[in-house]
């Protein structure tokens, strides 16, 4: 039966996802409310510069006064896509003290404090959605909470950050150089509002947090998830994995260890081979591939950024919330009993190629072979030029690994960097997906 009275929804920021999220309700409200079982009415909106133009939201609905809002009464959902910590993480728990069932795209404040959160909407019989935080616009956490519920998750692999993959596509197949790329995704509303949190791999390390929480049912913090950014990928590093028959993206990895006892969870360039399903997601895209014991492997893909891509995550959060406030019920909450410890970075084992500058004379060979040796550490192949930059006396010297564990590759380059005629390590990077 069909409930007349609206469900009222606050919106908390209206920047490039709220007006999104303001526009398509507005523009499907009919639809919604057939699928929802009640008319959904946006009640309010709530932002920092009040006097912007807001094209398709009414200006009496329009506040600076997000806590007001939140605390006047009538409101059932809130839908928070302002970002960061602060005042985010404060409004939300406002919303549960007051009875209202959230909706979120932040991952940053989910990989932070979800367990915290997650306890709120817990103690207050509420619902906490965050579709929209992992991967724009794919559906993901819910398939990962609700359809693999039944199955054990053991491998995610994936690119899951928009913007550095759009620059490092803009980079390999146009050649056009770092800052431009990250201006154009920039002005196309993918990068988050410091975009550092992007290509430093910020942003990837709190989908990896969230999403190993998932996967493993257990809880892995934002530090727990060892981070490297793609700001050091240079137009050699493209050139080197191309001869490798490679590309190069930034990787978000997360593993239950063969013994089940421990977890891992990572971000990083890789190179990976071009005939890997990975290597041609292009611009923002994104896609993650799940490993589970009983469904064997399975791949999500999708538009991982921008406005619109991530109201419909948005959008659907909000259809199961308001089904769920119906219902008298609530969704699934957080699922951490398994409590695995995340095993620290030097246990990773990985395959590495790494490039040398060295002297050209007769034994720096071996004597490079002997350092891999000494570390335990098996050369796959290894390949010399001369230097690009035409440097006498001098040669490029490109190793490529087998399977290492991290820490012993660690020490191999430690011990290189005091060889006299090791003159530099120019760059060293996991090779995956093999
Ligand atoms: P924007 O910067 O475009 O929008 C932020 C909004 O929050 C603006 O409307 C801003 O108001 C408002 N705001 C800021 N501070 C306050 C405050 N103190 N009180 C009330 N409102 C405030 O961010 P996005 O829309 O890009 O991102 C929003 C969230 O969605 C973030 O958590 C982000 O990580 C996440 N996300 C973003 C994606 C994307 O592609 N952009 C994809 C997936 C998730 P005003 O308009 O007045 O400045
Ligand atoms: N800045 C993020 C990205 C937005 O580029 O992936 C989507 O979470």
């Amino acid at each position: 039966m069909m409930r007349t009275r609206p469900l009222k929804v606050a919106l908390l920021g209206c920047g490039v996802v709220g007006s999104e999220v303001a526009r398509i309700m507005t523009t499907h409200a009919d639809d919604l409310t057939a699928r929802i079982g009640a008319p959904v009415e946006l009640a309010g909106v709530a932002v920092r510069r009040p006097s912007k133009v807001r094209e398709g939201i009414d200006p009496a609905l329009v506040t600076t006064d997000a806590t007001a809002l939140l605390k006047r009464g009538d409101i059932d959902i809130a839908i928070e896509v302002i970002g960061g910590i602060e005042p985010a993480r404060t409004l939300i728990t406002t919303a549960f003290e007051h009875g209202i069932s959230v909706v979120s795209a932040n991952k940053a404040l989910l990989a932070q404090d979800g367990a915290a959160l997650h306890a709120a909407a817990e103690q207050h019989g509420l619902d906490l959605y965050y579709e929209a935080a992992v991967a724009g616009a794919i559906p993901l956490v819910r398939p990962m909470r609700e359809s693999l519920a039944g199955d054990k998750i053991n491998r995610v692999m994936g690119i899951v950050n928009g913007t550095t993959n759009f620059i490092l596509d803009k980079m390999d197949s146009t050649g056009a150089g770092y800052q431009e790329a990250l201006d154009e995704a920039t002005a196309l509303g993918y990068a988050e509002a410091d975009p550092t949190a992007d290509v430093e791999g910020y942003d990837a390390a709190a989908k990896a947090a969230i999403l190993a929480g998932i996967a493993f049912h257990t809880r892995v913090r934002l530090d727990d998830v060892y981070r490297e950014g793609m700001t050091e990928v240079s137009a050699a590093d493209f050139a080197s994995a191309k001869r490798m028959g490679c590309t190069i993206k930034l990787l978000a990895i997360l593993e239950r260890a063969a013994d089940g006892e421990s977890v891992t969870a990572r971000v990083h360039p890789a190179m990976i081979p071009l005939t890997h399903p990975l290597a041609s997601v292009r611009e923002a895209y994104n896609a993650v591939f799940v490993e589970a014991e009983a469904a064997g492997r399975l791949m999500f893909y999708g538009p991982g950024a921008g406005g619109s891509p991530t109201a419909s995550a948005v959008l659907g959060d909000l259809v199961a919330v308001c089904r769920n406030k119906l219902a008298e019920a609530t969704g699934p909450g957080e699922s951490a009993y398994t409590q695995l410890p995340v095993s620290p970075m030097g246990d990773v084992v990985t395959r590495y190629h790494i490039s040398l500058d060295v002297a050209d004379k007769p034994g720096v060979l071996a004597q490079v072979a002997t350092t891999f040796a000494e570390h335990g550490v098996s050369i796959d192949t290894v390949r010399q030029q001369g230097r690009p930059d035409g440097v006498g006396n001098e040669a490029s010297l490109v190793v490529v690994t087998h399977r290492a564990p991290d820490a012993a590759l660690s020490g191999t380059v430690e011990a290189l960097r005091k060889l006299d005629t090791v003159r530099g390590v120019a760059s060293i990077m996991r090779v995956e997906g093999e």
